[in-house]
């Protein structure tokens, strides 16, 4: 790319903190010779946006900035609390379909950690998934006593974050990858996740694959973080576990991100605006440049990304940082410590293996098209589906069998009987044990009569069961139950 026609990039330098780690970031770019073959245009998001009304928090100008260039840098943005406005960081993610959360965890010469100081190397990456479950933020109060929120998993979104780790993980030289999950409990959600990680691996035989459940997954990070590269996870668990990944190699400040998508890139600081050291000059702009040098590796300017990679860890290793790191020297200010990175160019770490320096130095991105349309997901799979029941909850504060004594009844003359209760997940009808606690819903569960009717009938029948049971209860939700290729596509009870 001629200098005549820079590769630009939405810039977004964020609240509090954020502009004086955005340029002390600039600082070091510029330095480097990033800002010859880049240029950044101004994205307006954030606390002035929230101020003129726009609950959004992101101006229209940011997101036609960001639909041209498919790149998105950015600084922390606060979130108001209360008033109804919605984190811009969970906005941008969902807006752009930014899938692929990637984060590097590294320990860095200088920073102290209990891994740093019994001599045990940290090095490996989480990929989250970055758009479903519980994120979708689909919740309902369901009765006086009970919420519940939904938690989405679709086939073609598990592919779409297991496919990028595993390229990820090629382009890295990255030998393993490990799927976590709660797959024991989640079933359905969890077992998608798992079961769609083993088919993309097939797609990727050279890279050796494992899984492991999250709850041991988070034991083995504090006893051996070692063991792992790198680590694909659903939404939540991926947001937790990147936090505690983060406390092992030395805080959030040391900790970049980059959320993926086919149209979209947002690279971005992990850590919030910091607020208490707002203005002073003092935040540590490490995380905000880290994840600066994965966009300058997603742009293809690797040669650069490593030099300055290299130079910041000689920078650590000289003992010069921000106030926020424990240290034997006093701590410099955040443009005091840019400065000593960008004097640092050119220069290797001693203590550590530095990153390669290639020759990689010149843009290879240009942004995707922009669709006309939604464009649609799907996994292209052959399946059928046959009605054979309904879920109905019901909020009541019935005993379980006077309950179940008064819907059989109403149910007696059409195709379904009631062949469960089930009150937060536990089987309390037809059996049960007293000692179970119950609270305002039950789970009413109604199948076929006669399983030669499987197939055999439409939704119409769920939908005038679902008449009749209202006519005498509240209902609080209803969900048909079907059979997919054979299997049930709903889960069992606890107990059942
Ligand atoms: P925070 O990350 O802003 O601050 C937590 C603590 O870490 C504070 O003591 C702060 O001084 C320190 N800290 C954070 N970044 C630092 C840096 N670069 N250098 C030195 N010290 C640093 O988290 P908090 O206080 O919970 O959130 C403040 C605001 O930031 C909220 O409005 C929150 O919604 C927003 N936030 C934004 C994020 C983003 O844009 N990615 C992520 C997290 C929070």
């Amino acid at each position: 790319m001629s200098p005549a026609s820079k590769l630009p990039i939405a810039l977004a330098a964020g609240d509090g903190i954020g502009s004086e780690i955005m340029e002390a970031v600039q600082h070091v770019f510029a330095a480097a010779g990033v800002l010859d073959q880049i240029e950044f245009i101004e994205a307006p998001m954030g606390d002035r946006v929230f101020a003129t009304g726009n609950s959004s928090g992101i101006s229209d100008e940011a997101i036609e900035a960001i639909e041209r260039t498919g790149l998105l840098f950015k600084g922390p943005m606060g979130t108001p609390i209360g008033g109804g406005g919605k984190s811009i960081n969970v906005t941008l993610r969902k807006k752009f379909s930014a899938f692929a959360n990637l984060r590097h965890f590294q320990s860095l010469p200088g920073v102290e950690t209990v891994f740093s100081k019994a001599g045990v190397p940290v090095d490996f990456y989480v990929v989250r998934e970055n758009i479903e479950d519980t994120y979708g933020g689909i919740e309902h109060r369901l009765t006086n006593d009970v919420v519940e929120c939904k938690r989405l998993m679709s086939a073609p979104g598990c592919d779409q974050v297991h496919r990028f780790a595993f390229e990820t993980a090629e382009r890295l030289g990255i030998t393993k990858v490990t799927c976590s999950h709660k797959a024991n409990i989640m079933k359905m959600t969890d077992g998608l996740f798992l079961e769609r990680f083993k088919h993309v691996a097939a797609d990727h035989p050279s890279i050796e694959v494992n899984d492991v459940i999250i709850d041991a997954l988070c034991m083995n990070l504090v006893l051996r973080p070692d063991a792992y590269q790198m680590i694909v996870l659903p939404n939540l668990q991926g947001d937790i576990v990147s936090d505690l990944a983060a406390g092992l190699v030395g805080g959030l400040g040391f900790a970049p991100s980059a959320n993926i998508g086919d149209g979209v890139a947002i690279f971005e600081a992990v850590h919030g605006t910091a607020p208490d050291i707002a203005g002073k000059g003092v935040a540590n702009p490490t995380s905000l440049l880290l994840s600066g040098l994965i966009m300058l590796r997603h742009i293809g300017l690797a040669k650069q990304a490593a030099i300055i990679n290299n130079a910041l860890v000689a920078t650590l290793e000289d003992g010069i940082h921000t106030g926020d790191v424990k240290g034997a020297t006093p701590p410099v200010k955040t443009m005091e410590f840019a400065e000593a990175v960008a004097s640092r160019l050119g220069t290797m770490p001693r203590t550590c293996v530095p990153r390669v320096v290639g020759t990689d130095d010149r843009v290879r991105f240009s942004p995707g098209c922009r669709p006309n349309s939604y464009t649609l997901r799907r996994t292209f799979e052959q399946v059928s589906s046959q009605i054979c029941g309904a879920d109905i909850s019901i909020a009541t504060v019935l005993p379980p069998f006077e309950l179940a004594a008064k819907l059989q009844p109403i149910v007696e003359s059409g195709p379904f009987r009631l062949t469960l209760i089930s009150n937060r997940g536990t089987m309390v009808w037809p059996s049960g044990s007293v000692h179970t606690e119950i609270v305002d819903e039950c789970r009413c569960r109604f199948e076929l009569k006669d399983p030669a009717l499987l197939g055999r009938i439409g939704q119409g029948p769920v939908i005038q069961l679902l008449a009749k049971v209202a006519e005498k209860f509240e209902v609080a939700e209803f969900a048909p139950l079907k059979r997919w290729d054979g299997k049930d596509g709903f889960s069992k009870a606890q107990g059942q």
